[in-house]
């Protein structure tokens, strides 16, 4: 009946998440409130793990993109499903640092770390630093050197693959800001650099095609042009690269038309491509790592939001302003992203209203939706948007010095707080 399979109905008609009633939540917690279930996180990392441990023989490993949705625990949840992590600042990573994440399994992104970020990398002993270009390569190198370390690395390459999604989250043409191009010559040229840098051990080769994906031809593509630029390494320098990371980016439901391909068959169907080419190619297959964020993070969340003035505007549109908006989902007024909605007390009714969701910033553009499909909606309903796990806290801001809301977890039916309410002192805390 609904998008994520975390949410149901109760008794009451009011919606739950992991069995727990979300009217409850609000009138505990306050609104906005950013809800996950546990439970549907740990089962998405236990579906990945096994799936790559089965199409790879145990050669694989899933890193969780904390990019998604990053607290201390969530790294403790995909640490203990086995995961490894995927950080792209010193913030995400001081937050693995600070939730026990064992630091072998993390991998360091980013197109343009800073030199403290590369140099807590090294102190903390990351698995693998993604070098993104020859500068950061060189200096990585000076500053390995300096410690008398070697950093373990990977390349970020863009395999030139144009996979269908929104501008701004393609990554992997040779119009990006992030990594190497194949097409200019330019990553061989940092794979026979990095060979020659004392500091430096070439572990493996990283891409990433984008985000929000449903097809995985261009996924398959990827592995390939991947697999082709091991075998071409190993041809000019005899260096045979043993590890393989192939992204993130898989698609997940945020309204009923989408259809998310299975994580299994992703896995099925990437992995025969994977050792197919490698047979014809004459490389061994390489250790494989995937990278999701959204498919994990997303469908587990939930925000609700207690409902203020409806405006009515006769024969153009309805407006329901919220007590939130662009601060804490900022992915309609940047992508025109659609969710789906409910009120949270009325969950079962069907929903024949259309509105326009509204925030509470000073900005036209601060709306969560337009042509949203809703119940009779009052002042003081509480709203729940549907699968908003990924993206939302992550990239959730203080725009005009709106506190964030509250982070709480449910599983096995109970719920806890994972991370506090920002406070008005929050909001003035650096002034000085
Ligand atoms: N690996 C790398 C190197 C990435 O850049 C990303 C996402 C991922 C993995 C995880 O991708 P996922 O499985 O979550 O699709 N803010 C945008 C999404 C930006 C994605 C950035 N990179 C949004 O709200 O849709």
């Amino acid at each position: 009946m609904f998008i994520s399979d975390c949410l149901g109905i109760n008794e009451a008609g009011h919606l739950t998440i992991g069995g727990v009633d979300t009217i409850m939540l609000a009138e505990k917690y306050g609104t906005p409130l950013y809800v996950m279930d546990e439970d549907d996180i740990r089962r998405s990392c236990s579906l990945y793990k096994k799936s790559i441990d089965k199409y790879y023989d145990g050669q694989g490993l899933v890193t969780y993109a904390s990019k998604a949705f990053c607290c201390k625990e969530i790294c403790k949840v995909a640490a203990s499903e086995g995961l490894g992590l995927d950080v792209v600042s010193a913030g995400e990573l001081y937050t693995a640092h600070e939730a026990g994440f064992p630091m072998e399994k993390v991998f360091f992104h980013g197109n343009n770390k800073t030199m403290e970020e590369l140099t807590l990398a090294l102190e903390y002993g990351v698995g693998r630093i993604v070098v993104d270009n020859l500068t950061e390569l060189a200096f990585l190198n000076t500053l390995a050197r300096s410690q008398g370390k070697t950093a373990n690395i990977f390349f970020r390459i863009k395999p030139g693959i144009d996979a269908h999604t929104h501008d701004f989250v393609r990554t992997g043409q040779i119009d990006s800001k992030f990594g190497l191009a194949l097409e200019t010559g330019e990553a061989m040229e940092a794979v026979k650099e990095a060979l020659g840098y004392e500091n430096i051990c070439l572990k493996g080769l990283h891409c990433h095609i984008g985000s929000q994906i449903f097809d995985i031809e261009p996924f398959e593509h990827a592995a390939q042009v991947m697999l082709g630029f091991i075998a071409q390494i190993k041809t000019e320098t005899g260096y045979e690269i043993g590890e393989l990371n192939l992204g993130g980016g898989f698609g997940i439901k945020y309204i009923t038309e989408h259809d998310p391909v299975e994580y299994d068959s992703y896995m099925q169907k990437v992995s025969a491509v994977v050792n197919s080419t490698c047979k014809d190619l004459a490389i061994k297959r390489p250790f494989i790592i995937i990278e999701p964020g959204r498919s994990i993070a997303g469908p587990a969340g939930i925000t609700l939001y207690t409902v203020g003035a409806v405006k009515e505007i006769p024969h153009i549109r309805t407006y329901v302003s919220i007590d939130g908006g662009m601060t804490d989902n900022p992915r309609y007024a940047l992508y025109q992203s659609e969710y789906e909605c409910l009120v949270a007390s009325r969950a079962g009714e069907p929903r024949e209203k259309v509105v326009t969701i509204a925030g509470k910033c000073c900005e036209s553009g601060d709306l969560i939706g337009e042509g949203m499909h809703i119940q009779d909606v009052k002042p003081g309903d509480i709203i729940a948007v549907l699968a908003t796990g990924a993206y939302n806290y992550s990239m959730s801001s203080n725009y005009n010095r709106i506190p964030k809301p509250a982070v709480i977890f449910v599983k096995g039916g109970k719920d806890r707080l994972v991370v506090k309410r920002e406070t008005l002192e929050d909001i003035i805390r650096n002034d000085l």
